[in-house]
């Protein structure tokens, strides 16, 4: 489906023209479809088929708490990596015991808060981790429910910022290591063995890296059960790749037929962790151009200034990502420039977009299609630029999910700790 579409010559958002909300919230402003977030959840659980699946929402892609709630009552779990994620998942009405904890180096007051209120797993990264997973639950008297992240070397083939399932990266525990760790955690009286897990990337565009990782987490589930450590689980992380431009989505009904395939006669629970594929194309960045400044004879290049910047949206300048720019309201006819959308950040890769071929005036709206995902969430306040605000669009209506920052309220916590604190 497509959320965002051109109706009477003017870019929507399911049916609500975007100049609407342009002008009632300003610019810029993430705007997301419900239709579009509802419809990604449906496609996968429909690929799933008849697999016992749990489809754990990764909340870092977009934590937005209307976004969360939209997933928790579609009948999603949630996969989170701290304990504002945690928090966030509770305030949206979502269940601890469907969340499961990823993460590098979580916090002993992150592990405690966890393991209170009950959730489904914790997905271990390290020998240490584990450790301190048993002390926490001792001190707590409580038993640990873990799965140990396992780094099966495959190359995702993606940006190398968002490749994890390589023998170097920080991620996951080797799959010789993991067995010894496996040996250890049984043993424990403060955990409890319940699964597998790994992740080896973000933004894949093919089943086979996937798959790859799979069959080495259930050659390892085998070697484990042989010495009686039976697994409930096998946790395939997300990663599923969507469409920016020109590239290949994922295919994800062979993804599931293949699971279905791996997993058949196994007693094991899938759950997956995805996050772009849910939300990605379902959020655009709203955005005004400001000033333009075509080339002189000095100049090369032709540069749309738009009120949008890679403080709000940082891919392009961190991952060189490619995000399609439409002008809500296209000029049929009008003649095109070549352009390079950038914000009024102080930087030169303050981009959004770079050589597009666009008909532009001063004034005009872009829309920055496909920031659903690790758009808002990266977002930062670098120039002391307020965070956009938020929109959720269902139908012909539309509601912000959050509102636009002040400076009052970036400036609120320097000026509290000026009033309070003094020198020791
Ligand atoms: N599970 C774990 C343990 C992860 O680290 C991630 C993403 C996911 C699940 C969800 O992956 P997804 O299905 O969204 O690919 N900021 C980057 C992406 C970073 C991904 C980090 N981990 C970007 O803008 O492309």
């Amino acid at each position: 489906m497509d959320a965002f579409s051109i109706t009477d010559g003017v870019l929507h958002a399911e049916n609500v023209p975007l100049p609407r909300i342009a002008e009632a919230v300003g610019t810029p402003t993430y705007v997301y479809s419900t239709a579009h977030l509802k419809a990604q959840y449906q496609r996968l659980r429909r690929a799933l088929g008849e697999l016992d699946a749990d489809v754990c929402y990764a909340v870092k892609a977009n934590a937005n708490l209307a976004i969360l709630r939209l997933f928790a009552e579609q009948g999603a779990g949630f996969d989170i990596v701290s304990g504002g994620e945690l928090q966030r998942v509770i305030s949206a009405g979502g269940d601890p015991a469907r969340v499961i904890f990823s993460g590098v180096g979580k916090s002993v007051a992150e592990i405690d808060f966890a393991l209170k209120l009950g959730i489904r797993c914790f997905n271990v990264e390290s020998a240490s981790e584990l450790d301190c997973l048993s002390e926490r639950a001792r001190v707590l008297k409580r038993q640990a429910p873990m799965s140990i992240r396992v780094n099966p070397d495959v190359d995702a083939g993606t940006h190398p910022y968002i490749s994890t399932g390589l023998r170097s990266n920080k991620f996951g525990i080797p799959p010789g290591q993991a067995v010894e760790l496996y040996r250890r955690a049984q043993a424990d009286e403060y955990l409890s063995v319940h699964g597998i897990d790994c992740h080896i990337g973000s933004q894949i565009g093919s089943i086979d890296p996937l798959i790859d990782a799979l069959r080495n987490l259930l050659e390892l589930t085998d070697r484990l059960s042989a010495e009686g450590i039976r697994l409930e689980h096998v946790d395939v992380g997300g990663g599923l790749g969507i469409r920016y431009g020109d590239e290949e989505e994922l295919d994800v009904e062979a993804y599931g037929a293949a699971l279905c395939e791996l997993l058949r006669g196994r007693e094991l629970k899938l759950l997956l962790e995805p996050g772009r594929y849910l939300v990605g194309n379902g959020g655009v960045l709203l955005t005004r151009t400001r000033f333009l400044k075509p080339t002189t004879a000095e100049t090369e290049k032709n540069f749309a200034v738009v009120d949008a910047a890679m403080n709000d949206l940082i891919r392009p300048a961190l991952y060189q990502a490619w995000h399609e720019v439409r002008p809500v309201t296209p000029r049929a006819g009008a003649a095109e420039l070549c352009w390079d959308v950038v914000g009024p950040v102080c930087e030169t890769g303050d981009f959004l977009a770079e050589r597009r071929e666009l008909a532009l005036q001063e004034g005009d709206l872009l829309a920055v299609m496909s920031a659903g995902a690790y758009g808002m969430v990266q977002s930062s306040n670098y120039n002391t630029r307020p965070r956009p605000a938020e929109v959720l669009v269902a139908g012909d209506r539309f509601r912000v999910v959050r509102r636009r920052e002040t400076t009052r309220d970036q400036l609120a916590l320097e000026l509290e700790a000026e009033h309070a604190e003094t020198w020791r």
